[in-house]
């Protein structure tokens, strides 16, 4: 038997599974999937290596057993995947599952809604990085209109998958502006925008630090309109700071994983869709499970795998983050899931 709730070297438990479904996606967004680099003829991931559901579902259980609580079903674009409702049953039938979630651009959210919800995920988060047309088609690269997205959002309400949170990636010069606009937006509403810095992923979006809008620029800029005050985080390991509009209009969070990095309370493990785990974003490689249980592992074998895996892990590349780190080899954000 595996004891229970393992700790990393750093004394992190594994308390989160981002498990990537797909590595395609139906955006091309600029600083996660570049058309210069995901074009027409980038290969992606084929089919048979892929996990299939029943293979995820395996190690989702594996990883409960040792002390995962919450999933969040990623990509690519996650919805892209056939039958996903599929497997947000078999995930959210697991003992020990207390919070499933999805994050997705809601390109195909509206019609996918209900049937989400009623196979059991309980909540979503929709990418939206600005509220008008114009930037937001520069930013996802494939003309999608913001109207649908808001559809998707509205759906996702109606089927009881609220109160859904709002991802907004802001990178310098494409849409500072819609920092107020979204705030705006959603404020007096359940919906809570969380501001995420522009990171270095992967090696195809040409990131620079000049980029990056640093989180406390966005706080500053909404406090001025409208005044914040922060709010004390739900767990450790959560990765939004949050603040409340002090006339009670409702909450914003900003990921500041550039300025100010969490590596120290990170515990968070990321299963891609062909089946690496990897224990930081920005790991190098992941640890092969897929190849585990095609040879046969048993749950119990599984599960001591990542168990190993676990208490190995010393990550904290966004604390050691330098000049130097920049060009170390990277794992891209649209394979491994954000
Ligand atoms: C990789 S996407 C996958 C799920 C889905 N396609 C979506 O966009 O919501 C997950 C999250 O990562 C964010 N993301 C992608 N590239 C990023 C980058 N370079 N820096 C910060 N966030 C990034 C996206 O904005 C999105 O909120
Ligand atoms: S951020 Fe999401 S929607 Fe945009 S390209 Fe990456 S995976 Fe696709």
């Amino acid at each position: 038997m595996t004891s229970a709730a393992p700790l990393d070297l750093l004394g992190r438990p594994m308390h989160d599974l981002r498990v990537s479904v797909t590595d395609r996606c139906n955006f091309r967004c600029v600083y996660c999937m570049p058309k210069e680099i995901f074009g027409r003829d980038h290969a992606f991931l084929p089919r048979a290596e892929i996990l299939d559901f029943e293979e995820i579902e395996r190690i989702v259980r594996a990883s409960v057993s040792l002390g995962v609580r919450k999933v969040r079903l990623t990509g690519g674009e996650p919805l892209v995947r056939r039958n996903l409702e599929t497997l947000v049953a078999m995930v959210a039938a697991i003992d020990g599952v207390e919070d499933l979630t999805l994050t997705t651009n809601a390109s195909l959210l509206a019609p996918k809604a209900r049937a989400l919800a009623d196979a059991g995920l309980h909540r979503v988060t929709v990418s939206l990085d600005a509220l008008d047309d114009a930037t937001f088609q520069a930013m996802n690269d494939v003309g999608f209109p913001v109207s649908r997205v808001l559809d998707g959002i509205r759906a996702a309400e109606e089927a009881g998958l609220g109160p859904v949170k709002v991802n907004t990636v802001i990178r310098r010069g494409l849409n500072e502006h819609a920092v107020l606009d979204l705030a705006e937006r959603f404020r007096g509403t359940a919906t809570a925008v969380r501001f995420i810095e522009y990171m270095d992923v992967g090696h195809t979006n040409g990131w620079r630090l000049d980029d990056v809008v640093p989180a406390a620029d966005v706080v500053a800029a909404i406090d001025a309109r409208w005044p914040l005050v922060p709010v004390a985080g739900d767990y450790r390991g959560e990765v939004a700071q949050r603040y409340r509009y002090r006339d009670g209009g409702g909450e914003i969070g900003v990921i500041s994983s550039v300025t100010q990095p969490f590596c120290g309370d990170c515990t968070r493990a990321r299963l891609s869709a062909d089946g690496q785990l990897f224990t930081c974003l920005f790991a190098t490689a992941g640890h092969d499970l897929r190849g585990l249980i095609r040879s046969g592992a048993s749950d119990a074998d599984l599960a001591e795998a990542l168990r190993v895996i676990w208490t190995r892990r010393d990550d904290r590349y966004s604390e050691l983050r330098t000049l130097e780190t920049v060009d170390l080899p990277k794992v891209e954000m649209s394979f491994i899931g954000g």
